[in-house]
């Protein structure tokens, strides 16, 4: 089956075909020639996932599959959130974002945070279907490692409270991480429905 992904990342795709049944294929928005501007302006991750996924299903109605990522931070009533990547503004770069992050929980007493990633798929038949993953931790003063990405150099897993996401390897990262559950809770959706 071919699901078209709301994404022109390519990496993202290969990653995430790996983590759904065999047989499944993804195919990127460049790879089907979609280029139109979308809007991301939900203040949810589940919104903006839909909002991804129900404007390619307009234009090609075939299953569709987008993701919506942030990190939530509970002493800041859940910012930076749906905000995550622009975080600190216009041009917002990792380090930029990080810096922000680390001004604003100085001092703080809880530093407890979560990633969370929404995927919402519409299958051939227009019905929405919705799957969440999280990975609870909390935040470090000291940004360490090198490893992956965005906040990854602030935030400690629960199941590694000693290390930040950026010291572990990505085959350990992909074990727990957001992106990986809700992916696993799709892939074991997937398998009931066949
Ligand atoms: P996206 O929805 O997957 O593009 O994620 C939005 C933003 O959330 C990213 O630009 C990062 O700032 C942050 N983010 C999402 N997932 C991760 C992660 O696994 N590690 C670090 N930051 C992340």
């Amino acid at each position: 089956m071919k699901i078209i992904l709301a994404s022109n990342n390519a990496h993202k795709a290969r990653e995430i075909e790996q983590l759904l049944p065999q047989g499944v294929q993804i195919v990127t928005l460049r790879e089907v020639g979609f280029n139109k501007p979308i809007i991301e302006d939900a203040t949810t991750f589940e919104g903006n996932a839909l909002i991804k996924a129900r404007t390619v299903f307009a234009e090609y109605h075939q299953p569709c599959l987008a993701d919506d990522s942030g990190l939530e931070v509970n002493c800041l009533n859940g910012a930076p959130g749906v905000y995550s990547a622009r975080y600190s503004g216009e041009g917002a770069t990792d380090e930029t974002n990080n810096n922000k992050l680390l001004e604003n929980i100085k001092g703080k007493a809880d530093l407890s945070a979560c990633f969370r990633t929404v995927l919402a798929y519409i299958d051939a038949d227009g019905k929405e279907h919705l799957f969440e993953g999280k990975v609870n931790g909390n935040l470090t003063l000291s940004p360490r490692g090198s490893e992956g990405f965005g906040y990854d150099p602030l935030f400690c897993p629960v199941e590694f409270p000693n290390k930040t996401f950026a010291e572990l390897s990505l085959a350990e990262k992909n074990k727990i991480s957001h992106r990986a559950r809700a992916l696993m809770a799709m892939n074991a959706w997937m398998k009931t429905e066949s």
